[in-house]
């Protein structure tokens, strides 16, 4: 029985997990081979060097980019989330790990975009969770007082990370992130499967990594034991029944040995954590909280090691495996115009320093500047002045490739272009603006020359201004560079700027960046993923009606057995039922894999044999209920109708006429209703009704629309005021007085059929 397994084990090959890492890399990147080495699935190169992954689809071998592998995830998560809101959904926010370049951050997105989905924002997982504990929490401090520090830590399937941040009330501040990108639960698993995959080497003489699927269970075994050692320390036994060659294997572990097996591991958690407050210049005593979250820091030894580094308890305020997503869906709603969510300000920090690097003009070296540095507050832009005669280049970079886990450390080239010197052959001034967005991803975002106009060009002077006031607004830090060989004098005098009117043109950036999926591949997957979810949506519809045809043919077996024994006559039981069996043994075979059309028609035809029967059952449990129903009604305005000629108090107001019509109608039916029962009487249960259920409802509608408006009546007003009107409570029907005062103050003179009157009993009918 355990030989049959969860579909990532059954269909291994197909089953693609553990992708997100692979976003914006190539293929022959070294951290992508190494992981391809631990894939069940096939990992292929790309036309455009990228990361293929080489499945079966739709019975043929394709090949699809990463990008549209997590478009296919997103596609699941957006219908998801659009069947549970039953509306659709077109914003979303998007976790990264903060550790992500802008390659892996743009190919992200590019995924967001081949499902048309519209990301608002790429957010840091640490952020999240940043966000997701700040926005509830009651009891921070005022903006006048010291903020509130907290660590977060996060340990998940395959990488740790750590972020100090400061909180206000209603806003925080990212001060410092840290991370190993190669540290989470993965690790710890594949220390257990190390270990028994040795022990089952030597004990039976098996080696699980010969076979994808045995090594697939073995983690899965594994990371059930590693979750039970966290809570239990004693020894705890690991069992496999058929594991190889019909197998079954055996082994146990405990806590304390699990500790020693992870000694390294468990060594790394302190680095991440040194760095952090080295950076942020916090001591421990700093710190007010350390929340953990990620599932391996359930691990007991995980959640020691970060206790005794800040010398206090860890709390478990967040939900660990959630709050990522938690804190993801809180900064779409604030983003997203769609909801009203309490102000919360989030300020992230960039992650790696970044560098440009450019050319001089006049000599033949280089000049270099950090825009950004480590944890430098973002989303931000900043402008940079130069002087220049021509277009020029400029080279973003991370300034620390060391630390940046990803083997390419340049980010892009862009070449500023249509820069001209000016009339009097003097340098241009070029104000280039730089920036990290709010996905955290670097760009050089504009250009432009400021160019000096003529005097009568009047307008341009008023552009001018507003541009700069505009540019001021953006610009919270300016900086500016002058070349090391310009002599101050080559510069016009300060002071007879102010005369001269200036505007600034536009230039056009060319952007070279790394790993960039070209507008036409792009389009393509767009295109291919609208025509997989329309094939999605048709292979649906056909297993649907499949479904359909084989759940009636098992309803209609058990009920034909059962309830429905009694309403189809002995010939026609024997017809059906051979039917149905054949209809099942049809679709265990050649009926396995046909058109929707197909099941729709053989549905169809069940249903030319089946629906008869079940109309006789349901009108034979319906039609008892009606007529007693009928009676009921029959009965009661009889009783009304009686004690109007014995002169009653409560009737005494209503006119003889419109009594009479409650008194023929009152017979009429009757008369119709034993009919109908003697007739029913001489039919049996396998033939069709003599009447139907929908004819008694009309009848007792009828008899309700000519005699409900008489008897309910108000008394008309008399001089004494006490008189109530005792109606509603006398009869065992109430009746609804819609609160509209003009109308029960006049006496009401109708007796006919009225359905739509507002004193007409609500009753359910067809
Ligand atoms: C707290 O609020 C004040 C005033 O708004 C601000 O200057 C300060 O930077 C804030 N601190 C944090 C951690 O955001
Ligand atoms: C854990 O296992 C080791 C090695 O088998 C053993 O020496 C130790 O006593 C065990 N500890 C517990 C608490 O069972
Ligand atoms: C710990 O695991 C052992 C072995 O599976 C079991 O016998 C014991 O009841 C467990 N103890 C607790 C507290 O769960
Ligand atoms: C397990 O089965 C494989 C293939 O059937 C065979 O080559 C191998 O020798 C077997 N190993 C053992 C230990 O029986």
């Amino acid at each position: 029985k355990s030989c049959q397994s969860v579909c990532q084990i059954t269909h291994a090959h197909n089953t693609v997990s553990n992708f997100k890492r692979f976003h914006g890399r190539a293929f022959n990147d070294p951290f992508v081979q190494k992981e391809k080495e631990k894939l069940s699935y096939d990992l292929v190169p790309m036309k455009n060097g990228g990361v293929g992954v080489k499945v079966m689809y739709m019975d043929e071998e394709h090949i699809f980019s990463v990008e549209q592998i997590s478009a296919m995830l997103l596609t699941k998560l957006k219908e998801t989330a659009e069947s549970n809101l039953k509306k659709p959904v077109t914003d979303c926010v998007i976790s990264v790990p903060s550790f992500f370049t802008d390659a892996e951050r743009r190919s992200l997105l590019d995924a967001a975009q081949i499902v048309g989905l519209n990301c608002l924002r790429l957010m840091n997982d640490m952020t999240a969770v940043a966000l997701n504990y700040g926005i509830y929490k009651q009891d921070l401090p005022a903006p006048e007082e010291k903020p509130r520090i907290v660590v977060f830590v996060d340990m998940g399937h395959s990488a740790f990370q750590v972020s100090a941040c400061a909180f206000n009330k209603s806003k925080l501040k990212v001060l410092g992130t840290a991370f190993d990108p190669f540290l989470g639960g993965r690790n710890f698993d594949g220390k257990l499967v190390d270990y028994f995959c040795a022990e089952i080497k030597s004990k039976y003489k098996l080696d699980p990594k010969t076979k994808v699927r045995a090594l697939l269970r073995l983690y899965q075994e594994c990371e059930k034991l590693k979750k039970l050692m966290s809570s239990n320390s004693t020894d705890i036994p690991l069992n496999i029944e058929c594991f190889m060659n019909d197998t079954d294997v055996s082994g146990k572990m405990n806590r304390s040995q699990f500790e020693e097996l992870c000694a390294d591991l468990l060594q790394r958690i302190e680095m991440p954590l040194l760095s952090l407050m080295e950076q942020t210049q916090l001591k421990v005593e700093d710190v007010n909280a350390v929340e953990i979250v990620g599932g391996a820091t359930r691990i007991p030894a995980v959640k020691e090691r970060i206790a005794k580094f800040f010398g206090k308890d860890v709390s478990t305020t967040l939900n660990a495996d959630e709050a990522i997503a938690r804190g993801c869906a809180l900064q779409c709603a604030i983003l997203s115009p769609a909801f009203k969510v309490r102000e919360f300000s989030v300020t992230d920090a960039t992650p790696f320093p970044i560098s440009l690097l450019w050319n001089t003009e006049a000599e033949d070296t280089e000049g270099v500047h950090e825009v950004f540095s480590r944890n430098h507050a973002a989303p931000f832009s900043k402008v940079l002045t130069f002087y220049r005669k021509g277009p020029f280049e400029l080279e973003a970079f991370y300034s620390d490739p060391n630390g940046v886990p990803y083997p390419e450390s340049k980010i892009g080239k862009y070449v500023i272009q249509n820069v001209a010197a000016q009339k009097d052959g003097e340098k241009s001034k070029v104000k280039v603006k730089v920036r990290v967005n709010t996905h955290g991803i670097f760009s050089v975002s504009t250009a432009s020359m400021v160019e000096p106009v003529k005097n009568e060009e009047c307008e341009d002077v008023s552009v001018e201004t507003e541009v700069e006031k505009e540019v001021r607004k953006i610009i919270l830090f300016f900086f500016f560079l002058t070349q090391t060989n310009e002599k101050k004098g080559d510069q016009p005098p300060e002071a007879k700027k102010p005369k001269i009117k200036v505007k600034n043109v536009e230039l056009p950036i060319e952007a070279n960046l790394v790993w960039q999926l070209g507008k036409d591949l792009l389009n393509m997957y767009i295109e291919t993923e609208g025509k997989m979810i329309m094939q999605d949506k048709l292979e649906k519809e056909r297993n649907d009606a499949k479904n359909a045809v084989e759940e009636y043919v098992y309803e209609f077996r058990d009920k034909l057995s059962g309830p429905y024994e009694k309403f189809v006559c002995e010939k026609d039981l024997q017809g059906f039922s051979a039917l149905l069996a054949e209809t099942e043994g049809w679709l265990y075979e050649e009926g396995e894999d046909e058109a929707k059309q197909v099941y729709v028609e053989k549905l169809e035809n069940l249903k030319k044999l089946g629906t008869p029967i079940e109309m006789r059952f349901q009108e034979a449990e319906e039609r008892p209920k009606l007529l007693q129903e009928l009676g009921h009604r029959l009965q009661y305005y009889a009783t009304i109708a009686g004690e109007f000629k014995n002169k009653d108090e409560k009737y005494i107001h209503i006119d003889e006429m419109e009594m009479m019509k409650v008194e023929k109608c009152v017979s009429e039916v009757v008369e119709w209703m034993n009919n109908a029962v003697s007739a029913q009487a001489k039919k049996s249960l396998d033939q069709d009704p003599a009447v139907h259920s929908s004819e008694i409802k009309a009848k007792l509608q009828e008899l309700n629309n000519v005699c409900e408006p008489v008897v309910t009546q108000p008394k008309p007003k008399v001089d004494s005021p006490k008189e109530e009107n005792p109606l509603s409570e006398q009869s065992d029907y109430k009746t609804e007085d819609m609160g509209d005062d003009k109308n029960s103050e006049m006496p009401q003179q109708n007796g006919e059929c009225h359905p739509s009157d507002q004193n007409t009993i609500n009753m359910d009918l067809d």
